[in-house]
């Protein structure tokens, strides 16, 4: 079309490539970034039976996102294990740190803070309490 140049074959590329970064970014990122909660367990999940969980020690539940620790006073205490950072699911502990496997943070399993960025935020706390012998965390626990 004389007058009106058509879009070079190298600017229809970059705005493609453009597109398909936000796109994954979106996916790879959200949610939490943007000031969201992140998803997190939102019915009471059962960790195990109460006797079978020594003082000082760390269990999680992988596929409830769920992390409980008894400390050396035999308290208990739940986090989620939903990142605050961009909502990926915890699935590895390492002695009593949690390692997000989407971007590298670290978080104290007994305190839910934060070891290493880029997570800034510590993780959820949530109730947990011994019902009938048996440890259950969560909202409604
Ligand atoms: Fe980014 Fe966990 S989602 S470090």
């Amino acid at each position: 079309m004389p007058g009106r140049p058509a879009p070079s074959r190298r600017t229809v590329l970059r705005s493609a490539a453009l597109t398909s970064v936000a796109g994954l970014g979106a996916a790879a990122c959200s949610p939490g970034e943007d000031g969201a909660a992140p998803a997190r367990p939102t019915a009471p999940v059962d960790l195990g039976a109460d006797g079978e969980m020594a003082k000082g020690t760390t269990r999680l539940d992988r596929d409830h996102h769920v992390v409980v620790s008894r400390a050396d006073d035999g308290s208990l205490k739940a986090f989620s294990t939903v990142c605050t950072h961009a909502g990926c699911p915890i699935r590895k502990l390492e002695g009593t740190k949690l390692v997000c496997p989407c971007h590298g943070s670290e978080f104290d399993a007994r305190t839910g803070e934060v070891l290493h960025a880029p997570a800034t935020v510590p993780l959820v706390e949530l109730p947990v309490q011994v019902k009938q012998g048996r440890i259950v965390a969560g909202t409604g626990a």
